[in-house]
């Protein structure tokens, strides 16, 4: 018979430990009691005198390690295996799969969203969901398509993080902080002409600033290349409101492209 804990995912173990931890447990408890006065036969020779052990084992840099990764890949393919291999974030242990990007690596045109949410942690492909299905008909009014093969009409899309937060929260800095390094490396192999920052994560990881309603519609510059902030579709499945900004945006995005040679 199952026990319930197999129920149990990563995030939700964890969070049951940490409880545990707050009400004082600090030792695991075994399934077969434990008699603490008996004197093992092997403890009771000689005292030996043991090297005092190591305080604390030096923790690797996830930031550095993620840097030296990323350094190492040669090609995008190479890049999403060494991504995928990473061990350092949390979130890759409650998620199914490992979400790398989707459309076309030739595109002018890149957009960088925030992070898998439920159907694209159980499809793998960033952007399937509700989100995304906005995003493919607002991108397909001024004629890109993640489905294009001519890179004039193309679309790339990836996110900040690979795999999906519990609940779907926001990417903690420290999170996005370790995937800053394969995110630039991404960029620069895909090499688009403009990029686009979709809400808050992307902005906080490519310009070091949040408040999406403010940076949207103004152009800026995002791993050297000119980036447009745009509402974040989840946002604008909630505030209907906000479409008609996002097609002013959208509009500039097509203008743009136009004016570069
Ligand atoms: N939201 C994102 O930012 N990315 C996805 O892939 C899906 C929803």
């Amino acid at each position: 018979m199952d026990s319930p804990a197999a129920d149990l995912d990563f995030h939700a173990t964890r969070a049951l430990l940490d409880w545990q931890a707050e009400l004082g447990a600090d030792e695991a408890i075994g399934d077969v009691p434990v008699n603490r006065y008996e004197v093992k036969a092997e403890a009771r020779g000689p005292a030996v005198t043991a090297a005092p052990a190591p305080l604390a084992t030096a923790e690797a840099d996830p930031v550095a390690v993620a840097k030296t990764a990323a350094a190492e890949a040669v090609t995008l393919e190479t890049l999403a295996e060494i991504q995928s291999a990473y061990d350092l974030c949390d979130l890759k242990k409650g998620a199914r799969n490992f979400v790398f990007a989707d459309g076309n690596p030739e595109a002018r045109v890149m957009i960088i969203g925030e992070a898998p949410g439920r159907e694209e942690d159980l499809e793998g492909r960033p952007f399937v969901g509700r989100a995304g299905q906005l995003l493919d008909r607002m991108f397909a009014a001024i004629g890109l398509a993640r489905t294009a093969h001519h890179r004039d009409e193309a679309l790339y899309i990836t996110n900040v993080m690979p795999w999906r937060p519990p609940q779907n929260r926001e990417p903690a800095p420290a999170e996005i902080a370790m995937m800053l390094p394969f995110l630039a490396r991404h960029v620069d192999f895909v090499n688009p002409d403009l990029i686009v920052l979709m809400g808050n994560t992307p902005c906080a990881a490519a310009l070091g600033q949040r408040g999406i309603l403010r940076l949207r519609g103004a152009w800026t510059q995002a791993f050297g290349r000119p980036a447009m902030p745009m509402a974040h579709p989840a946002y604008l499945l909630r505030n209907p409101a906000a479409k008609r900004e996002a097609w002013a945006d959208l509009l500039e995005v097509r203008a743009r492209l136009k004016e570069m040679p």
